[in-house]
């Protein structure tokens, strides 16, 4: 049974019961509905205490449902029906409250919540707003300004913070439900308190107004989280009733929108990443303590990253200079943190006694998982390894974080290949999202288990890649890169693809990104490769020639674009050194319009994507389109370019 009841004594404890996460599905949603029908008209229960089973609050509307008809009893009808009842009702909340969960939360008369409790309205997530009422009385309880924050960025927000802003009445100490059944006790015979009724703080239309355009630009085009925002404006100088009304159908026009139909797809990707029928009963092996070999650039993001997952991390550099400078990278890195207001000085503190530095590979002794982030050379990384393997204990997992490099041909040094993996991190480590987990020859199934757990237990989404160059990512960011290059030679300029690809939604286009980032690495990689390139291919020279003049990119103050202080300046010598390649190749340059630039980018990625699939390399479409948003700045609510072509459903 989904939704059941109990009394104590003159209380009524009504339990969600929907695994795994008490998602308000159909039937959740008729039982909810009886259940508070049967406690109303009950003359021995004087208030009632909504909670639920399992490891979580209500963590929404369950998503599956989302695309067919919708069935009654509506969300906003029994949200409504919880405010309304003439008897108090309590939500007690453990784990997540989200979306609907919180919905629900909001509607009741009070709540209590574990310490451990999380409160979110993601719903901008999947392209959609609040449909039961979030937008309308969230504010009620934190005003405008909170409200819009948190309803525009979908964040969670803690059970302590929660409590600071008026959003719940208790943070229970003891055992949430005796808690929730003293705090029920004391609203007995009192008018509930009505969330939808209490008055909205007074706020300055103006301020808000420009929140709300802040909102719309940090978007780049998706379009829920300024509808969101807008709404808690509107409904905040209308009548409850109106505000809900004008909510609701904002919900239902939006829920069958082309981007939440693509955010949807997004979703259900990423949980399937993770699943693999070879590792269905496959266990992972326990992490505890990792240890990380270099501290460059690559190293200190990847050690924040495992010590903000509350790992051990022991970082080994090969000497004292370089610790020192390993050390302040870390420090730097968590430093921005502090400013930036995400992180509290004394979590800095603690964090950084999780960070262990050491000049000897000893140290390794006692980790269960050494990711190596040393120089990309295989030579150097061979006889790391081969050291390693004499030093740790036989179960120790080891990874390489390469980028280019054949993590098979690392792992020939290793006596026992099955216990090596490739975990490549996206730079800078703690702030992407993406891990490709590299499924190398001789891998045991529990070593690509314990990839994918630790890649989750990170906050990360890690997605499974074959051994190629390049892996996934790299290989259709080259093809991305080649298409551009491409119609550079034919007509474009680099502005206009870069205008045409932020439109799309991207963060960056290309040649930003490539300035911004320096040309000279990859000018000496195409150098050293040069005589390795099949001369049948076309080769597009621009770079190479603006890397002659001298042009690195922001670094050297001219690249594809000359810098004028901080502005970005479209070059005529740009223009006249692209126009003259053309002209060398024999090509009539034509204009292109921005949707057959992005047109030929996607049809360039996908033709990579179905190589990379055809040669095992990646395991689903939909796994190519999550590597691309959440490692390349992908539109999400454009679905990824397997979406958009039918390729994945
Ligand atoms: N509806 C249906 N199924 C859901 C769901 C939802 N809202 N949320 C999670 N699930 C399912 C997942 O698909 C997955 O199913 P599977 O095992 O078959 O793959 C299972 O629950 C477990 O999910 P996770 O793997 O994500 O589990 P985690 O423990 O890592 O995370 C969570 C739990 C934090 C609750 C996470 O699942 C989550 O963030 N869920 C989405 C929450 C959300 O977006 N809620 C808003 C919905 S929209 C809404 O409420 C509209 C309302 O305003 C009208």
């Amino acid at each position: 049974m989904a939704v059941n009841w109990n009394r104590e004594d003159n209380i009524a404890i009504i339990w969600i019961d929907n695994p795994p996460v008490n998602a308000m599905s159909h039937s959740v949603r008729e039982r909810l509905s009886l259940a508070l029908n049967e406690v109303n008209a009950d003359t021995g229960i004087e208030a009632s205490i909504i909670a639920c089973r399992g490891k979580t609050f209500v963590a929404g509307a369950d998503v599956k449902e989302f695309g067919k008809p919708p069935l009654a009893p509506f969300l906003n009808d029994l949200v409504q029906l919880i405010e309304d009842s003439a008897k108090p009702v309590i939500a007690a909340i453990h784990g997540k409250a989200l979306g609907g969960g919180f919905e629900i939360a909001l509607a009741a008369h009070g709540r209590i919540a574990a310490p451990d409790a999380q409160f979110g309205l993601p719903e901008v997530k999947l392209g959609i707003i609040p449909g039961a009422g979030g937008t309308q009385r969230l504010p009620r309880l934190i005003g405008v300004a909170a409200a819009i924050d948190m309803i525009a960025t979908g964040k969670s927000i803690s059970a302590p913070h929660a409590r600071n802003l008026g959003l719940i009445d208790i943070v229970s100490q003891n055992e949430l439900i005796a808690d929730a059944l003293a705090f029920a006790r004391t609203l007995i015979h009192s008018e509930p308190r009505r969330t939808g009724q209490l008055p909205i703080a007074k706020f300055d239309e103006q301020t808000a107004e420009l929140q709300i355009l802040a909102v719309e630009q940090k978007a780049r085009g998706q379009i829920s989280p300024g509808e969101a925002a807008r709404m808690v404006l509107r409904g905040a100088n209308v009548p409850i009733e109106q505000g809900l009304k004008l909510e609701r159908d904002k919900f239902l026009e939006l829920v069958g929108s082309e981007q939440a139909v693509a955010l949807r797809h997004v979703f259900v990707a990423e949980r399937l990443a993770a699943k693999f029928d070879e590792l269905a009963d496959i266990l992972p092996r326990p992490i505890q303590s990792v240890g990380i070999a270099g501290a460059g650039l690559m190293g200190a993001g990847i050690a924040v990253t495992f010590a903000d997952a509350d790992y051990d991390v022991t970082v080994v550099e090969r000497d004292t200079l370089s610790i020192d400078e390993g050390q302040k990278r870390v420090d730097a890195i968590y430093e921005r943190a502090v400013k930036s207001g995400r992180i509290s000085n004394a979590i800095k503190e603690e964090r950084l006694t999780r960070i262990s530095f050491h000049s000897d590979l000893n140290a390794f002794t006692k980790c269960d998982l050494v990711i190596e982030a040393v120089f990309d050379d295989l030579g150097v990384k061979r006889e790391l390894f081969t050291c390693l393997a004499s030093i740790v204990r036989p179960d120790t997992i080891l990874a390489t974080n390469t980028s280019y490099l054949d993590p098979d041909a690392i792992a020939s040094v290793v006596p026992d290949p099955s216990r090596f993996i490739g975990l490549h991190f996206f730079s800078p480590a703690n702030m992407m999202r993406l891990v490709e987990v590299v499924k190398t020859k001789e891998i045991a199934p529990d070593v690509l288990a314990t990839g994918l757990a630790v890649a989750k237990r990170l906050g990360k989404l890690g997605i499974v890649s074959g051994v190629c160059e390049g892996f996934i990512g790299n290989r259709l960011f080259t093809a991305y890169r080649e298409q551009c290059d491409f119609m550079l030679e034919d007509g474009a300029l680099p502005h206009e693809i870069d205008n045409a690809v932020e439109a799309y939604g991207f963060p960056m286009g290309p040649y930003a990104v490539t300035d911004l980032a320096g040309l000279d690495i990859s000018w000496a990689r195409r150098k050293r490769d040069a005589d390795k390139r099949d001369p049948a291919l076309r080769y597009v020279p621009i770079a190479d020639r603006l890397c002659e003049a001298g042009r690195f990119g922001q670094k050297s103050g001219s690249g594809y674009y000359i810098y004028d202080g901080g502005r970005k300046l479209v070059d005529p010598i740009v223009t006249a050194l692209i126009e003259a390649i053309s002209s060398e190749k024999g090509i009539i340059r034509r204009p292109f319009e921005p949707d057959e630039i992005i047109a030929r980018i996607i049809a360039g990625i996908v033709t990579e994507a179905d190589k990379i699939l055809s040669e095992g390399i990646s395991l689903r479409p939909s796994d190519i389109d999550l590597v691309l948003i959440n490692g390349y700045g992908y539109p999400a609510w454009c679905g990824g370019p397997m979406f958009r072509t039918g390729r994945a459903k």
